[in-house]
This record gives C-alpha cells, structure tokens and sequence, in this order.
C-alpha cells in the first residue's frame, strides 16, 4: 500500500498526555523573578485557564472539544505513506513510512494547535493574540487559527525569516494578521536590542520576549506559543496516535521513530504515542532519534539546565537542554529549527538516554530533501530535511547490517515557500555552521543563578 488513510471518524477524539508516564518527574517551571516554583496564577496574565490546566495537567487523556476536532477534520487524518521509491534510491533493505502533516492549509504540523489555543482564548473571551515566528509556519497557523475563531493576531516575525520568506507573511496577512519584522521599537525588549545593534537580524528567543509584553500590557491579549511547552506538545499527539492506528493496518510497528527539533512539538506529536509503548514496556526496543541542526546543537551539544526561555527573560524558566537564552544561532534557512531550548519532556527522555539526539549542516540536509523530492514527489520543509538526513543513515545502516528495520519519521510540514533556500542551495550559496565550543561555553555563562 503506499498511502494509508484514515476515515474522519478514525481521527483521535483526546490527546495523549505524557507527563504522568515520564521515567523521572519533570522539574516545575520557576518564576523569572523570584526563581522560585511557578503557580498557576503566575501563568494567568499570559495563558487562559484551560491551557494553564492542560499544561500543569498529569491526566494520561485529555478530550478534544468537538468544536476543535471539526477543524481538525479539514486536514485531518492526515496521511501515513510508504516511501518505497525514496527506499529503492538509498538502496536500503528497510522499510520507511512517513506522517505528512504538510496538507494543512497552513502547510505545516502547526494548526494542530494553533486552532485548539485559539478555541480555549475565544472561550475565555479573548480578543487578541500575540505571538512570535521562526520559518513563518508558526504565525501562519496562528493566523489561520484567528481567522476561524474571530480573533486579531500579532506576529512578530524574526527578521532574517521575514525578509527570506515574504510571502509567509503575505499568507499571513491574508488570513488577516498583522505582522512585524523583530526586533520592533514596540517593545521594551525589541528598543533594548535595537539601541545595541539597530541591523540586528533576530532571534526566536527576541521574538519571543516582544510578544509576551505586548500580550502581557493589554487585558484584551494573550500570548500562544508555538512549541516547546507541554500544552503544545499534547495538541500535537493527534499526529502520532494516527500513524499508530495508519501502522496497525499495514501490519508494522517502528522499530525507530524520527523527527526534527526546533522546540520538540512535531516529534513529540509523532513519538510520544509509541515512547508510550516503550515506558509501559509494550514496546521496550524501540528507538527514538531527534534531528536538529549543527548550528543550533540544543540536545546534542546544550547544556541541561535551568534557563529562560526567551532572551528579555520574561517568560518563565524551565529546565532543558540549552544553549544560553543569549545564544543568537547563525542564520540557517531552517528557521523554525532556531530555537535555543528545548521542550522540557523532550530533554528529560534525552537525558536518560531514551531518546538519541543528532545534529546535521544543512548541505547534508537540503541533499537528502532534493533526494526525497525527485523520487516521492513532495517538497521538504528546511526543518523535516533534518529528519531526512537521519532517515538516509538509518537506511544506510540497515544496509549494512542486512535488517528490515522499519523506519517511521514526519514530514512535518512542505516548503513551498522555502524556495529561496533552495535556491541558495543550488547556488553552492547554503554555509555549514560547525558551532565553536567557545561560543557554546559563552552563551551558557549567563544561566540565571537558581537557588538550590
Ligand atoms: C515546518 C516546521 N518544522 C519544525 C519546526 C520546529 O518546531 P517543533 O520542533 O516544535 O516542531 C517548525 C517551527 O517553526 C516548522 O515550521
């Protein structure tokens, strides 16, 4: 079979929460200032009660509202190929299956909760939403996501993406959003970085701190986050319950499970749904291996930590694998990708060893989406080329060792508007960044001080 697709009455009707399930309890959020525990009345001023629940939530189960699974029914289920042709050109004896979550009408895994955060806002009488953006993909779902639920949305949109990717933003003003090139003189934070270098070219981790104080001054607004924390990381598990059942019915199960990280949603969407299986010991030998990039080495090369999560350290601070909520990572075209954290989950299951990180240049990466391209027809991302580049190892592997394997990975979003990093890449133009150990140990040095 090459694509396996569900019925809409297959779609998941609650999302999978992996909290209660982690080997070790995750360490709570700490408040900015007082670097003590973070209540959920802190959280309040940014997050409407719903979300702070979910976040906070140790429920294995959560309900999906009907108002957001008849959204969801738009795309979803989304479909789970077979990518036999890709196969046949690594000439690997393993089989690879794939979870395309570009058929959203955002192009990407990001609506899966955009439209469930915008939902729990208008419910709670909510006007505006504020938000940051990488690639684009984030503020265009978010931008989708307000137009179904009759809500203004304002993304600050990294700059060195908003002038690499202009029709990212013209698709988001078309769903009726207004966005603006970060850093801003909007901001206390957007002036601060502005007054030290008015060229600068951004940083998620800026975007970030501009638009959680644009939502905290106004009592009409509140912020969304596209990743990274754990209400984020549950809305995606629709993904990965999917391609269970989608891989129940051609009869497999994966031996190993790939995603790329930026903040970790798409793979935890994909993974956490079968790391299920391995922490109940259903399915004790799977493997589980996240794909980042060498300019950004977060799990590979990060240090675990307590650390802000936005670079103003305004938001609140989590423990994770991070580069220094300071560290600016070079402008790779995997913009999402640019993140200097991680999810919390995500770095606790790297962190005793159940999930492998790899980081890759994005020369390696684009080969294997341009490979990926000729041969199974759809266009990569920047980001999921990440998860191609694991998958072309793991074929390779398999070859080696003559073993079947079946390799599951997502393709977590198409890159119809990457073309300029396409472009760039047949130009010769794309430049490997092999971050410098220095440059990791200087970012990290300003960790705040958490009182033991
Ligand atoms: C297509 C795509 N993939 C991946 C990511 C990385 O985010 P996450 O790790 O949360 O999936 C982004 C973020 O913007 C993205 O746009």
């Amino acid at each position: 079979m090459k694509k396996v697709l569900l019925d809409e009455t297959d779609l998941p009707d609650r999302w999978y929460n992996i909290l209660p399930d982690l080997p070790a309890p995750p360490a709570p959020y700490l408040h900015p200032g007082t670097m003590q525990p973070l209540g959920p009345a802190d959280l309040a001023p940014i997050f409407p009660q719903a979300i702070i629940a979910q976040e906070v939530s140790q429920d294995r189960w959560i309900e999906i509202p009907d108002q957001v699974r008849e959204i969801y029914k738009i795309w979803r289920p989304t479909p789970l190929y077979r990518a036999e042709r890709l196969e046949r050109a690594l000439e690997t004896p393993a089989r690879i299956y794939f979870k395309y979550e570009g058929v959203s009408p955002a192009g990407s895994h990001k609506p899966n909760t955009a439209v469930p955060q915008a939902y729990y806002n208008a419910q709670e009488g909510v006007k505006r939403l504020t938000t940051e953006t990488g690639a684009g993909q984030w503020g265009s779902a978010l931008a989708l996501a307000g137009s179904f639920f009759d809500l203004e949305v304002t993304v600050y949109m990294v700059r060195v993406s908003y002038e690499q990717k202009p029709y990212r933003r013209a698709l988001m003003e078309t769903w009726g959003a207004t966005v603006f090139a970060s850093p801003t003189d909007r901001t206390n934070s957007g002036r601060a970085i502005l007054a030290r270098d008015f060229r600068f070219l951004g940083s998620l981790g800026i975007a970030i701190s501009e638009a959680v104080e644009d939502a905290a001054i106004r009592d009409d607004s509140k912020y969304f986050l596209g990743s990274v924390v754990n209400h984020v990381l549950l809305h995606q598990t629709v993904i990965g319950q999917e391609a269970k059942k989608q891989m129940e019915m051609v009869g497999a199960y994966p031996d190993v499970v790939i995603g790329c990280v930026g903040g970790g949603s798409n793979y935890a969407g994909l993974a956490y749904p079968f790391m299920a299986d391995r922490l109940s010991g259903a399915r004790p030998d799977t493997r589980f291996i996240a794909a980042e990039p060498a300019a950004c080495p977060t799990l590979t090369r990060g240090v675990y930590a307590y650390d802000f999560g936005d670079t103003a350290g305004v938001g609140p601070v989590a423990m994770m694998y991070t580069l220094g909520h300071n560290f600016v990572p070079d402008p790779i075209h995997a913009g999402g990708l640019r993140y200097h954290g991680d999810a919390p989950s995500l770095c606790l299951l790297v962190q005793q060893g159940l999930v492998e990180p790899r980081a890759y240049t994005q020369n390696q990466c684009f080969a294997e989406a341009v490979r990926f391209a000729r041969v199974e027809g759809f266009l990569p991302a920047p980001e999921p080329s990440h998860a191609l580049k694991a998958v072309a190892e793991e074929a390779a592997a398999a070859r080696e060792a003559g073993d079947e394997r079946v390799i599951l990975f997502g393709l977590c979003g198409h890159g119809h508007f990457d073309m300029s990093a396409y472009d760039a890449y047949f130009a010769g133009k794309l430049e490997d960044v092999e971050l410098s150990q220095q440059r990791i140990d200087t970012a990290v040095e300003e960790l705040p001080k958490v009182p033991a």
